[in-house]
């Protein structure tokens, strides 16, 4: 089987983005695959749900990857959760970018925050300079390994990347560098829509994007869904907002998962403890929606599990 990208993006933040890619990433492993989740924001949160400390360590990380510094099998790291992979991001890397570091408590998250757009703006030049010509398409190239990447739908993938069946690929909100750097080499994005009022707003600029990366960049780019989070089930304004994203989804022709996460406050603990939901004894329910999720994702390729989830 190739190797899938799936790119998890919104334009809105914390919608659930990053809990979906490790979610996904950990139940498409709970199903038999070979699964790589990269970390893409400079956040680092998946980096962190998976167990890893991104102010402890140091070297190669996922952006000096695409900035040509190392191979992928020098930053890939193995994780205690089954044969999940990270490609991940540490603080480190970013200081190396030219971030300055902010004191006082909550510094990470608080300098990860507001220095994220200087990050951006550094990572950006930085991948201009190296590529004068079309940055955007430096990962396609590298996991491509064709000068062209996926511009004309070529499909090959390079030796590094084929070992595994998915790549479950984490982004920052808004419209950044790393974005169109990674749809431009994805087959697959996904939508996390939180289930609330204007939930829909932002989408028709991000239906855009998609169209315009799949014109310029990459022709084979597909939406596989829409994914409702948050969703407080049995409330009423859950029910009437749910209906509103059926809606908009069914007239823009986008498809919506049936799988539907529920609100669940646990959520915020498993992450904390840097704990896929499938690992922590309060989120097994939780954990089982991205088990669903994930069969709908295999489907959407011709793919389905290649074993029993194993005892957890
Ligand atoms: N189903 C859920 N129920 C309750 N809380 C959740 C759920 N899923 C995720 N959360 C929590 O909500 C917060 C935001 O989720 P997450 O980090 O996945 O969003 P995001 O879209 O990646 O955010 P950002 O835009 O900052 O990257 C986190 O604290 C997470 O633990
Ligand atoms: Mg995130």
């Amino acid at each position: 089987m190739a190797t899938r990208i799936l790119a998890l993006n919104a334009q809105k933040g914390g919608v659930g983005k990053t809990t979906a890619a490790v979610n996904l990433a950990s139940a498409l492993d709970q199903a038999g695959k070979r699964v790589l989740l990269v970390d893409f924001d400079p956040q680092a949160d998946a980096t962190m749900t998976v167990g890893i400390k991104p102010h402890e360590e140091d070297g190669p990380t996922s952006f000096d990857y695409v900035l040509g510094q190392c191979r992928l099998s020098d930053a890939v790291r193995s994780t205690d959760f089954g044969r999940l992979e990270v490609l991940p991001v540490y603080d480190a890397a970013i200081d190396r970018l030219g971030v300055p570091k902010l004191a006082g408590p909550d510094s990470r998250r608080a300098r990860a925050r507001a220095l994220a757009d200087g990050f951006h703006s550094r990572f950006a030049a930085e991948l201009a300079r190296k590529y004068p010509d079309e940055p955007e398409l430096t990962l396609a190239r590298l996991v491509s390994g064709l000068g062209e990447g996926r511009k004309r739908g070529a499909v090959a993938v390079s030796d590094e990347w084929s070992q595994y069946d998915y790549a479950v690929v984490d982004l920052p909100p808004q419209q950044v560098l790393p974005v169109a750097m990674v749809l431009a080499s994805a087959d697959a994005v996904i939508i996390p829509t939180k289930v609330e009022a204007y939930a829909m707003r932002g989408f028709a600029r991000m239906l855009d994007t998609i169209s315009d990366v799949r014109e310029v960049f990459n022709p084979s780019l597909r939406l596989v869904g829409v994914l409702a989070t948050f969703a407080q089930m049995r409330t009423q304004t859950t029910t009437i907002y749910l209906e509103a994203m059926r809606d908009v989804t069914e007239r823009l022709g986008t498809p919506l998962f049936e799988t539907i996460i529920p609100y669940r406050v646990q959520a915020i603990a498993a992450s904390g403890l840097g704990l896929p939901l499938h690992y922590y004894s309060e989120t097994k329910t939780l954990a089982a929606m991205y088990d669903k999720l994930a069969v709908e994702v295999m489907r959407a390729f011709g793919d389905k599990p290649t074993s029993r989830p194993t005892t957890r």
